[in-house]
């Protein structure tokens, strides 16, 4: 997907200047918004980083997204209350944990898993599209998902969290045996889930690899406690790659694998 960088109309000298220096370090476009509307500047297959004056926004044809907490605020409230979550559970994180997301999406999962572990733990989170990678930097520098925005939700410091550009696959492969307590992946799947309208525009922008028995694999020789799936349907080869399905009151399918 081609990524062009410009800014909202009516940005400042300051947006402008940001931005330009955005595209320049990545190596994108830039082009001046003028009065132009933002579907001219994205081609028919493209999308646009677009710098505000106060956030980073990506926009396709499908819609505009800026980072936010979506439906982990929920979770962050309903985990601070002491009333779990399905992926602490499947987990079993404990503070000090040290987690890989090898599927950052939105960030909501790795948001919920940076709370579980605290701030003596550690989130590494790899994301494969550039324009996700791109809005999640932004929201845990400076926007909805950064520390101090996340602790003011979870009343508890999260873990930082390090986002990787990098397709989870490769990443494990390079990554040390027994590295990580908790390996989590939730890859992209058919059915759209309603509950979050944020996950349609995911969708127009996401890397939409499925998950196969070798990712899996990987994630138990990295892992040392579990591999958690966040699947739709189940696959036919997934008892034959140890993963067992995880009970949950939530509308979405859990699965674990023991580590290796
Ligand atoms: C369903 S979303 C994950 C949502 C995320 N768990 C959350 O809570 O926001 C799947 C994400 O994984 C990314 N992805 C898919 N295949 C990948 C791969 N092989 N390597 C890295 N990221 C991948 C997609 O681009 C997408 O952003």
């Amino acid at each position: 997907m081609a990524l062009v960088v410009t800014t909202s109309h009516k940005a400042r000298a300051s947006a402008i200047a940001r931005a330009e220096s955005f595209a320049r370090h990545w190596g994108y476009l830039y082009v001046d918004r003028d009065d132009r509307r933002i579907d001219e500047l994205i081609g028919p297959a493209g999308a646009a980083l677009v710098m505000t004056n106060s956030e980073l926004r990506l926009v396709t044809h499908s819609g505009s997204l800026t980072s936010h907490l979506g439906t982990a605020f929920i979770r962050l409230k309903s985990w601070s209350r002491g009333e779990g979550d399905p992926l602490v559970r499947a987990g079993e994180l404990q503070p000090g944990d040290r987690v890989i997301d090898t599927t950052f999406g939105l960030g909501r999962d790795a948001t919920v898993a940076a709370c579980a572990v605290g701030s003596q733990g550690s989130v590494t989170a790899i994301e494969s599209s550039a324009a996700l990678f791109h809005l999640g930097q932004f929201g845990l520098t400076n926007g909805a998902l950064s520390t101090s925005r996340v602790a003011s939700v979870a009343g508890a410091a999260p873990a930082p969290t390090d986002l990787v550009l990098a397709n989870a696959c490769e990443w494990l492969g390079l990554a040390a045996t027994n590295s990580a307590d908790v390996v989590l992946v939730d890859p992209m799947f058919e059915e759209p889930k309603a509950s979050d309208t944020g996950f349609a525009l995911l969708r127009s922008v996401a890397d939409s690899t499925p998950l196969d028995a070798q990712w899996v694999r990987e994630a138990r020789r990295v892992a040392s406690r579990w591999v958690v799936v966040k699947s739709g349907p189940d696959a036919p080869w997934f008892r034959e790659v140890g993963l067992e399905r995880v009970h949950s009151h939530s509308n979405v399918n859990w699965w674990r694998a023991p580590a290796q």
